[in-house]
């Protein structure tokens, strides 16, 4: 049993399809095991990009994800990272294969309507970032 943070983006937020999005994490095995409605501050999204401070796009990315609210999500279930990678498709969505949430809901590498975890460890710290350990059931 593993466990990975998803994030529903602002554009996918704004276009009214968390439930469909949470539906293909239901119904591809992954239970959600936590789940709010935030709006992050600056300091909230240059904290949880910091790896990407240094990449020409992170100004625009950390303007993006707090131009609206998000949803983010604990998701748990066997290989639950990995699952959830490849729920979402191609970071690029004009890349992401048929089917996938970003094919399906996304339209451009900027706003690609959700972000998950790249590894166990990063899910970790990720989860950290937003849900106390009371709040993951
Ligand atoms: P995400 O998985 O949330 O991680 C970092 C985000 O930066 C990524 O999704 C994209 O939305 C965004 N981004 C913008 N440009 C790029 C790029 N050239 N390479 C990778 N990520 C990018």
């Amino acid at each position: 049993m593993e466990r990975t943070l998803s994030i529903i983006k602002p554009d996918a937020v704004k276009k009214g399809v968390i439930g469909k999005i949470v539906d293909r994490f239901e119904s591809n095995g992954l239970r959600i095991a936590a789940l709010k409605k935030i709006q992050l501050s600056r300091l909230d999204a240059e904290a949880f990009y910091a790896v990407h401070k240094s990449r020409p796009f992170f100004g625009e990315l950390v303007a993006f994800m707090i131009s609206a609210p998000v949803v983010v999500m604990v998701l748990e279930g066997a290989n639950a990272v990995a699952k959830n990678r490849d729920l979402m498709g191609a970071t690029n969505p004009k890349e992401a294969a048929k089917g996938t949430i970003r094919a399906d809901f996304a339209d451009s590498i900027d706003a690609n309507a959700v972000h998950g975890s790249d590894s166990a460890e990063n899910a970790a710290k990720e989860i950290a970032q937003f849900f106390g350990a009371f709040e993951i059931l």
